[in-house]
């Protein structure tokens, strides 16, 4: 599909076609089985609306939210996304879409996940925001693990969290979903190279212990 992309926002990469394909499965699932109309998915840190907008070309029926917490990737997730009809919230995914806890059936994310002082070798990040790019922490992990506590919140059990993350994250990444008993099923896949980099679990229902109470700071119009 055509995107518009610039100054300000992540170019997106390949490599998340497959994250973004998988995701697909995942809801397209959950329509087969739930019907039309009454499926959710969100994609956090959606930067451009990439991956948001491949669910909303492949899977008719789905109500699509998407969120960005930098204002100028988000200018660029609304030309994207208002068009498809995905809705966008402009916030920190930490906190994001409180009202939907416990009701959504896929969350997938493609966050930043560079580990800190690792300059990252393809070209184009060089033109990328820092935002989108580094994790926190000398692994990175930071932002991922704010993803995983997010989807553990908004997940229904049973429901699928798709993210993608460093070739050198894997086992932590395993190790953080399988913590809590929060998450099961989890297995990553590889990339277009056959290195892993992105993972999937499925929720359990056992809930989630000290939920955050924040809520989603604005919704972007169309
Ligand atoms: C690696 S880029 C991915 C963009 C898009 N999902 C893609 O695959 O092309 C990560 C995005 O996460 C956003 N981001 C960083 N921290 C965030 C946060 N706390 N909440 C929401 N979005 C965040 C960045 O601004 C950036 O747009």
């Amino acid at each position: 599909m055509d995107l518009q992309v610039g100054p300000g926002v992540f170019l997106p990469r390949p490599e998340t076609e497959l994250v973004a394909g998988r995701a697909i499965e995942a809801l397209a699932d959950a329509v087969r089985v739930r019907g039309a109309g009454t499926v959710t998915g969100v994609d956090l840190c959606t930067g451009s609306g990439a991956i948001a907008a491949a669910l909303a070309a492949e899977v008719p029926g789905a109500q699509l939210h998407a969120v960005e917490a930098d204002p100028e990737a988000a200018r660029w997730a609304a030309a994207n996304l208002g068009p498809r009809g995905v809705d966008l919230h402009l916030g920190d995914a930490a906190t994001a879409l409180s009202a939907l806890d416990g009701r959504v059936d896929v969350v997938v994310s493609n966050p930043p996940y560079v580990p800190d002082g690792r300059i990252p070798e393809q070209a184009e990040a060089r033109r990328d925001p820092e935002l989108a790019l580094y994790g926190g922490g000398a692994d990175g992990m930071r932002m991922p693990a704010v993803i995983a506590a997010t989807a553990a919140r908004l997940l229904r059990p049973g429901g699928v969290l798709v993210m993608e993350h460093d070739d050198t994250q894997e086992a932590a990444m395993a190790r953080l979903l399988a913590r809590d008993g929060l998450f099961t099923a989890v297995l990553t896949h590889d990339d277009l190279n056959d290195r892993p980099r992105f993972t999937e679990a499925v929720r359990t229902a056992r809930p989630v212990q000290g939920r955050a109470t924040g809520d989603d700071d604005g919704t972007m119009a169309p």
